[in-house]
């Protein structure tokens, strides 16, 4: 949500800071922005909509030469998107340029207070207060600029990552954050901020986690760091395990189409290395004992979207090989109805970018409750898993395109791994049960290969398919959750009405939805020893006499449902628990080409973001 960027070096800092918006643009792309200090002042433009209004107004009116230099992109917040709200957000003077990822609660008492003292704001933005307040520090006394910022991050509230320049100090950037995000990157003779690693991934691979409450200065030399109190802050480096190529579409029309067909690789590098020498399961960034995970008596999940149903998924894994209880919650929810939280309550976080302020806010209000926090996560360096007790990194590499895909999938394995070792643990499993689970999830990646290299019909279908108003999607046990995601999914990707149900809810209501050749898909359960299965196929001949077109997801050698099915889409065969990983990615594909038949943005869909760094 929103993504921001600062350099310092020999390089040109326009170009710098430009292929780092384009890297970001995932973050937001209501408008773009860049200042740069050249001479004395700040040259700048900025523009509404996607970075490629900015690249035409930089071409029509180009900036000058500059090594210092702050971008933006935007998901708005406060003031629409517009020429005039773009950041950054430059003093009267022209001296100061402010670039802003969050919401400063306070904004209006220090607008106020702004005016009243004579300034006069040319934006609706809750950032513009900020250039002025630090402009009005360093025209009060003489003092450098980390300092200024110091003092007017004191007066804000809410969230906040800010960068600033001052004309004044040329090759001097300054970085400040509280629950926002904020990475600082190690350069050879230059230095970088930016919201997440990828805006800098060309130039380095060495970072710096900021922490909470701390402010950043960089110089083409050095990289400081003090807290709000000016004392000099921890900071944690960290090694970026992927390169400029993981961040780029290597061929691929769209960056989604890309991560779609990674997933065989990131389900397998999420389950690589879990196994210790003796076999059993091991993950290194656990970080609570065995002693502590026996004393777990309740798990709550907390996640939102996509990462929301990889949550439900892990509920009935977790339930059925641990016994101990799991809720869901959508992490927005859960904080404020006053959960019973405590020592013995492990929360556990999914999120694929670990910036997700309501999932954030819930760890925090759990860990206040005294809950042990476990994050799901893919983003090294980001804010929720530092803030939590232990981690499992799920091993997708860079998720680029807004709505989450192998995100999902190795969220999916890391919540199985969790819940295996957990049973391990506390041995509610044997050893050999867990093992040939591991064997099943390690087959999974072959299975996903498959379905991406038989996709051909499901995008036929999606073509044929793209004139509906109306689509739903119908699942049992693991797979409604698989039929949530695929109805947001398409919401997401086609704006298209879509629907996910859980099949047996169909007859309390939704049955009176279904009207002739309204597209139904239907998640059929492997045939198992319990009677998911021929619950589901009664759901389709119910839904198949009311005039439903049924689109049916069943595992190769069912042939049961296939009398009642206007579309077959075979799946690979695997136990009930795992079908997700695999009946998801059909799923996946046809909302893809289905958005792309219709014209629709796949990688940037409209009013989305992918990192929500708002509540
Ligand atoms: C946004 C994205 C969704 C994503 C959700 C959670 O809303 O558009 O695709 O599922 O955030 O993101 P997280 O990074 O916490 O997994």
């Amino acid at each position: 949500m929103c993504g921001i960027v600062g350099y310092v070096g020999p390089r040109s800092a326009l170009d710098v800071v430009i292929g780092g918006l384009r890297r970001l643009e995932y973050r937001g792309y209501d408008s773009g922005g860049v200042a740069l200090v050249h001479d004395g002042t700040i040259a700048w433009a900025k523009k509404q909509g996607k970075l490629a209004n900015l690249d035409k107004e930089l071409a029509e009116r180009p900036l000058p030469e500059s090594h210092t230099g702050v971008g933006h992109t935007r998901w708005a917040t406060h003031g629409p998107p517009s020429d005039r709200n773009a950041h950054p957000h430059l003093d009267a003077a022209n001296r100061i340029a402010i670039v802003h990822n969050g919401i400063i609660e306070n904004f209006a008492d220090l607008r106020a207070g702004l005016e009243a003292r004579g300034y006069e704001m040319v934006s609706d933005t809750d950032s513009e207060t900020v250039a002025h307040l630090i402009a009005e520090q360093l025209d009060a006394d003489d003092i450098e600029l980390t300092e200024a910022v110091r003092r007017v991050v004191q007066q804000l509230r809410g969230a906040f990552t800010l960068v600033i320049t001052d004309a004044q100090q040329p090759g001097v950037v300054v970085g400040a954050r509280r629950s926002s995000p904020l990475v600082a990157g190690r350069g050879d003779g230059e230095n970088f901020l930016a919201s997440d690693v990828a805006a800098f991934i060309d130039y380095t691979r060495e970072a710096i986690e900021l922490g909470q409450d701390q402010i950043v200065t960089i110089t083409c030399d050095d990289i400081v760091v003090i807290d709000f109190d000016g004392a000099a802050g921890d900071v944690n480096d960290f090694h970026v395990d992927w390169d400029a190529s993981a961040a780029e579409k290597g061929g691929y029309d769209w960056f989604m189409l890309k991560e779609i067909d990674e997933q065989p690789r990131a389900v397998a590098d999420t389950l690589l290395g879990r196994h210790s020498r003796d076999g059993a399961l091991q993950l290194d960034e656990m970080r609570l004992s065995d002693d502590e995970l026996r004393e777990i008596d309740k798990i709550i999940i907390v996640a939102c979207g996509t990462a929301s149903y990889a949550g439900l998924v892990a509920k009935y894994a977790i339930e059925h090989w641990t016994r101990i209880p799991c809720e869901v919650e959508l992490a927005s929810e859960f904080r404020y109805r006053d959960p019973i939280l405590g020592r013995s309550t492990l929360v556990v976080a999914i999120s694929q970018s670990g910036e997700t302020m309501d999932t954030l806010m819930a760890i925090r209000h759990a860990r206040q409750q005294r809950a042990r926090v476990l994050a799901i996560c893919n983003t090294n360096g980001s804010t929720i898993p530092r803030e939590s007790d232990a981690v499992i990194y799920t091993h997708a590499g860079p998720e680029v395109a807004v709505a989450s895909t192998k995100g999902f999938l190795s969220q999916l394995v890391a919540c199985y791994l969790l819940g295996l070792y957990l049973a391990q643990a506390r041995g509610t499993k044997y050893g050999d049960e867990i093992a040939s689970m591991m064997a099943e999830l390690e087959a999974i990646p072959a299975g996903i290969q498959r379905l991406l290299d038989d996709a051909g019909p499901v995008r036929e279908l999606a073509r044929e398919l793209s004139g509906e108003r109306s689509v739903l999607f119908l699942g049992r046990h693991t797979g409604y959750p698989v039929a949530l995601e695929g109805a947001l999914k398409l919401k997401e990707l086609a704006y298209l009405h879509a629907e996910g149900f859980a099949a047996g809810e169909l007859k309390h209501g939704p049955i009176a939805l279904i009207e002739d050749g309204l597209p139904v898909f239907v998640i059929v359960p492997p045939r198992g020893r319990d009677q998911l299965h021929e619950k589901v196929v009664s759901n389709i001949q119910e839904i198949r006499a009311r005039g439903a077109r049924t689109i049916v997801l069943v595992e190769d050698g069912d042939d049961v449902v296939t009398e009642y099915a206007d579309t077959v889409i075979r799946l690979p065969r695997a136990p009930t628990l795992l079908q997700p990983l695999l009946a998801t990615v059909p799923l996946q594909i046809f909302a893809a080409e289905l958005a792309d038949t219709l014209g629709c943005d796949v990688d940037q869909p409209r009013n989305l973001a992918k990192s929500v760094t708002v509540e």
